[in-house]
């Protein structure tokens, strides 16, 4: 197996689900450790034999032909991407060379090296904004509205097309908006958090109404290892777990159980061509996958709240820059 971007969010939670999950796997693990990427995040990792870190860009077609002959992988899932829409405002360009372009560089080599399966880990936010009622099916026209999103299509279409025309084996999944334990504090959740908990104002973009469908990690990672199992080639499987919430809310709560006030809020200037709304409609998911989602949430969120707090460590050195030096630090003389 290899999985791309493992050392960031979702890619560290998918390789700890894999490995636990089919401890017979060899989980290759190719990251270029960007600002995003975090080797602290696989520090338990370290030891286990059947992970294998490998530092480099899946945009790098010689090194990624080398680690799939070198492994005889059998299977791809590509989460390694720019994923911040805020940064995809500030500098487009590497989201067109990483999302776009790396991602067909890393499918001709796939191609190539006669991977059997390729798993193109995508979002829902190619599809766009809805107004206030619908969920996105997969049928649902791709109107992305962001650099980002727009990236994430590009490459969703590439995936498709490497399909049809090469007869490749490969399936691209769609999730909402995630959360969990190891999700860089960028992102909303996990910024709020830091910034309660640091005293700091927590930056409300335009009227906070905006709504977001969240799934917790795990049920991701979850519905990712099915679609390499089961789902059928060429498909696309949207993944969400029917949990809307308008940004305020989200924030609201947070403070909450914080035990802050909501004096720390702030509304700031909305994010440009922000999109007003996400929901998901997973029934493809559900009925031919198997898949549901098992974190209510409640319980998922809470579980977060108390990760951020128990691991205050590894988001400050986040925060201050200091987790970019882990990697030479901890491997650096091995
Ligand atoms: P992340 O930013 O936390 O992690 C991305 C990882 O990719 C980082 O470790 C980074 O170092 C690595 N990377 C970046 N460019 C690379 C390159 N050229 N070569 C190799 N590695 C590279 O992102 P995330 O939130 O974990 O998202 C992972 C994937 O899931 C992305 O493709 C994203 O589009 C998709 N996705 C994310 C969400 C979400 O809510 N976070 C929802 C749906 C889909
Ligand atoms: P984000 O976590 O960036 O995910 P995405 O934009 O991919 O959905 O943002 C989630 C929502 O929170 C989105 O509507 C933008 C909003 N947001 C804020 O209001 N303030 C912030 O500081 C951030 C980072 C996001």
């Amino acid at each position: 197996m290899l999985v791309t971007g493992g050392a960031g969010f979702i890619g560290s939670n998918l390789v700890r689900f894999l490995r636990r999950e089919r401890p017979d796997w060899t989980v290759v693990n190719l990251d270029k450790l960007t600002y995003a990427g975090n080797a602290e995040s696989l520090s338990d990792l370290r030891e286990d034999p059947k992970h294998v870190f490998v530092h480099g860009d899946i945009a790098e077609a010689k090194l990624i032909d080398r680690v799939l002959r070198e492994h005889a992988v059998e299977a791809v899932l590509n989460l390694a991407a720019e994923s911040h829409v805020d940064r995809s405002i500030l500098g487009p360009a590497i989201f067109v060379e990483t999302n776009i372009a790396g991602t067909q560089v890393l499918l001709d080599c796939a191609r190539q090296a006669g991977v059997k399966r390729f798993v193109q880990v995508s979002t829902d936010e190619v599809y766009g904004s809805l107004g206030a009622t619908g969920q996105f099916t997969e049928s649902s026209p791709l109107r992305p509205s962001s650099p980002y999103s727009a990236s994430k299509a590009a490459a969703d279409l590439l995936v498709l097309a490497y399909g049809h025309t090469f007869a490749m084996d490969v399936i691209v999944t769609r999730c909402s908006n995630n959360y969990g334990p190891y999700q860089f504090p960028e992102k909303l959740i996990p910024l709020m958090i830091a910034n309660a908990l640091e005293g700091k104002k927590l930056p409300v973009y335009g009227d906070g109404r905006q709504v977001r469908d969240w799934i917790h990690v795990e049920d991701h990672c979850r519905a990712l290892l099915l679609a390499l199992e089961k789902g059928r080639s060429g498909e696309v499987y949207n993944v969400g777990s029917d949990n809307e919430w308008p940004n305020l809310q989200i924030v609201t709560r947070l403070l909450q159980v914080l035990g802050k006030g909501r004096e720390l809020i702030e509304h700031v200037k909305d994010r440009p061509g922000h999109d007003r709304r996400y929901a998901i409609d997973a029934s493809k998911a559900r009925s031919e996958l198997g898949w549901t989602p098992r974190i209510g949430f409640a319980e998922g969120l809470q579980a977060t709240i108390d990760w951020y707090l128990q691991n205050r460590g590894w988001w400050e050195r986040v925060r201050t820059g200091e987790y970019r030096s882990y990697y030479e630090r901890n491997y650096g003389s091995r």
